[in-house]
């Protein structure tokens, strides 16, 4: 084999470093436009489903393809909530882990341990694959209100059959059903969340599915995809900063002051969006009523934000590279008014991105292909082999 024989595209020109650009299939689930600022569900705006749909509703689109009709969402509303009913033994390890574990990593865990108790899971023949997905969705929030709770050292709490999806959620992490209006909000985060293309653990979910692994397997793997700071983890992430710029006394010196140093503004940028993110926007509203309804004050997060927003998005138009904020700036501000920590912010994320996870294995499985890229390789050829005992 001749150097860089593996790759067939011989231009050093044609290695895309981190998949820029890079199409590698087809989906029929969502689509980003980062141009327009806008982002799609089976065809249907971000804005139209905040504004309208249910999260239940949103499932059943991404799973199934197309708005569900009363019947049909009756019966897959309670399909959920009969498939949440999580194994005690899945639970039993979530209590074992120590009480310092991220939620997130929690969730990792769990969904590898549930392909050892769900028996014939190994290669999802067992159920239908949608009724898997359902499965995987409906225990998500199960799983991450039980390590949310273990971490907290408070005892677990169980869904209740007379909530929502969202209700439920919220409920499970500080065991207090929460009013309409908190539901709604969660509801929202977790809709506006649920897909966007083909980020990072999305493509790890495909990647790991296209193997026929089992379902868990490949959730399991998107939810260490998604734990890094540059994807997932960015809302706690902001979190850590507002108050740093807080504690500083100078929101604006900070802001400026991390950014030259070579910081980064955490929940600013993206891969695709050349514009604002749709989901960023409504983020920020949702503050801004949760705000006003318990009376904002000057150095509320809202405020904050946003003169670090102003502060960012002129520092980085003055240098002719337009970049805005993102979902996760505004995404930990609301969570911190529903009561949540921050710990448990980007496992918020995967509790939405479940159902777009799960969405994708459903699609590849309609007609897998194996996903195998091949690399540029720039190492030596013909070295020797020289014995251990003669090197130096
Ligand atoms: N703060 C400061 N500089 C930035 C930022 C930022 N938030 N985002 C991008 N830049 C700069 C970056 O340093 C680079 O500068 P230069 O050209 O001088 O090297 C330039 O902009 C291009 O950045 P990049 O990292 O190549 O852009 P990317 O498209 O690969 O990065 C990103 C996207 C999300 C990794 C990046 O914007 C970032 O690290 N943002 C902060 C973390 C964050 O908010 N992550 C959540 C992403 S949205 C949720 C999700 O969908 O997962």
């Amino acid at each position: 084999m001749s150097k860089g024989e593996e790759d067939t595209q011989d231009s050093p020109q044609s290695v895309r470093r981190g998949m820029d650009d890079l199409i590698v299939d087809t989906t029929a689930i969502s689509w980003v436009d980062g141009e327009g600022g806008n982002l799609f569900y089976r065809g249907i705006s971000i804005g139209e489903l905040a504004a309208h749909a249910s999260f239940e509703e949103t499932v059943y689109l991404l799973h199934c393809g197309t708005l569900p009709t009363t019947t049909q969402l009756e019966a897959f509303t309670w399909k959920l909530r009969a498939l949440a009913f999580t194994p005690e033994k899945v639970l039993r390890i979530l209590q074992e882990l120590p009480r310092t574990t991220q939620p997130l990593a929690a969730l990792q865990t769990a969904l590898a341990a549930l392909s050892c108790v769900d028996p014939g899971e190994r290669y999802s023949k067992e159920e239908s694959l949608l009724e898997k997905a359902m499965r995987i969705v409906a225990q998500t929030p199960v799983l991450l209100g039980a390590a949310y709770r273990h971490h907290r050292g408070v005892p677990i709490v169980a869904p209740r059959n007379d909530l929502n999806h969202a209700e439920n959620f919220l409920y499970m992490l500080t065991g207090r059903i929460p009013s309409k209006r908190e539901a709604r909000v969660m509801e929202l985060a977790l809709i506006l969340q649920m897909d966007h293309g083909f980020n990072s653990s999305t493509f790890t979910a495909r990647a790991v599915a296209s193997t026929l692994t089992n379902m868990y397997a490949a959730t399991s793997a998107a939810v260490g995809a998604l734990s890094g700071p540059l994807h997932g983890g960015a809302s706690e992430a902001v979190v850590d900063m507002l108050q740093e710029a807080k504690s500083s006394g100078d929101v604006e010196a900070y802001t400026i002051g991390l950014l030259s140093s070579g910081g980064k503004v955490m929940g600013m940028g993206h891969r695709v969006y050349r514009n604002t993110d749709p989901r960023a926007r409504i983020f920020e509203n949702m503050l801004h009523d949760i705000a006003s309804e318990q009376g904002d004050k000057p150095d509320d997060d809202l405020q904050l934000l946003k003169r670090i927003e102003a502060v960012a998005t002129k520092y980085f138009a003055d240098r002719g590279k337009p970049i805005f904020v993102n979902v996760d700036f505004w995404s930990g501000a609301v969570y911190r008014k529903l009561g949540i920590q921050k710990i448990m912010y980007p496992a918020i994320f995967a509790a939405a991105r479940i159902a777009g996870w799960t969405a994708h294995i459903l699609e590849l499985r309609q007609d897998n292909r194996l996903y195998r890229p091949k690399s540029k390789y720039i190492g030596n050829l013909g070295v020797p082999y020289i014995p251990l005992e003669e090197r130096t």
